[in-house]
């Protein structure tokens, strides 16, 4: 741990890289874990676009669950230590592959949503922008009838190119990357820390063997986040 409060206080940009495992210990499941959700639902199902275009009951209330379930849960307090980070010119940027919106609520300005967000709506076949109430509501797109759907990234579908040049850039150029609460399976976010130059932390429940990192450390993220942040 020391280590790592060494490295971000000589680090002049670090760049913090987090998964779905940033979010459980707000009340989300995570994908991978034993309660994750493809443990109970096969993605394929669900998270293609095949899904959106030829199953689009079972998408829909598929994002419509999470959506409505994010109501009920709140960033936590590593959350809020990431965005007091930024503000104290510890951090440079967060990159996320989570879509729930959470580290913008906790402060964090600079933010890359790598994987899209589940907060805003837009039809599949024009693209134009819907509200998450015509979602919701099961209603098609009022310019072409088209079906409507959240702005994450389904799988096979490319990351949106400013979130991931941007983050690509920085990292290429940070000298402290740290890695929270993602399994980095997923491609091209898993080829990310390997980018850097700077020394690679990774902080996660399951530890890998991911022999890339300078650092592994085996905790929750709010947990880990709170002892660095009170020895900082
Ligand atoms: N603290 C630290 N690590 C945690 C915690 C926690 N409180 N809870 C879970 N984890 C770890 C798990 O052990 C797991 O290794 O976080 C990791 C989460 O991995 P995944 O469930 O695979 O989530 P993620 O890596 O974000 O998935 C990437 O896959 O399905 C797609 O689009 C989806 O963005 C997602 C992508
Ligand atoms: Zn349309």
């Amino acid at each position: 741990m020391l280590q790592l409060v060494n490295w971000l206080k000589s680090s002049t940009s670090t760049i913090v890289l987090t998964g779905a495992g940033m979010s459980t210990e707000s009340g989300i499941p995570d994908f991978r874990s034993q309660s994750g959700w493809w443990n109970k639902i096969d993605p394929r199902t669900v998270a293609t676009v095949e899904a959106l275009e030829n199953h689009y009951a079972l998408f829909h209330d598929f994002y419509s669950y999470r959506i409505q379930s994010l109501e009920k849960y709140t960033p936590h307090e590593g959350h809020y230590i990431l965005g007091q980070w930024e503000n104290k010119g510890v951090l440079d940027c967060v990159a996320t592959q989570n879509v729930d919106g959470f580290h913008q609520l906790a402060g964090n300005r600079k933010v890359n949503e790598l994987h899209g967000t589940i907060k805003t709506i837009r039809c599949h076949s024009c693209n134009q922008p819907a509200t998450l109430s015509e979602f919701l509501n099961k209603e098609v797109c009022k310019h072409c009838s088209g079906k409507l759907r959240p702005n994450v990234v389904l799988f096979g579908e490319t990351l949106p190119e400013h979130s991931w040049m941007d983050s690509l850039n920085r990292i290429r150029r940070a000298d402290l990357v740290i890695v929270i609460g993602t399994s980095l399976e997923i491609y091209p976010v898993s080829q990310l820390p390997v980018m850097t130059e700077g020394k690679k932390v990774y902080v996660n429940l399951d530890i890998h063997d991911h022999a890339r990192f300078d650092l592994m450390i085996k905790g929750k993220a709010k947990e880990i986040l709170k002892l660095v942040n009170n020895i900082l």
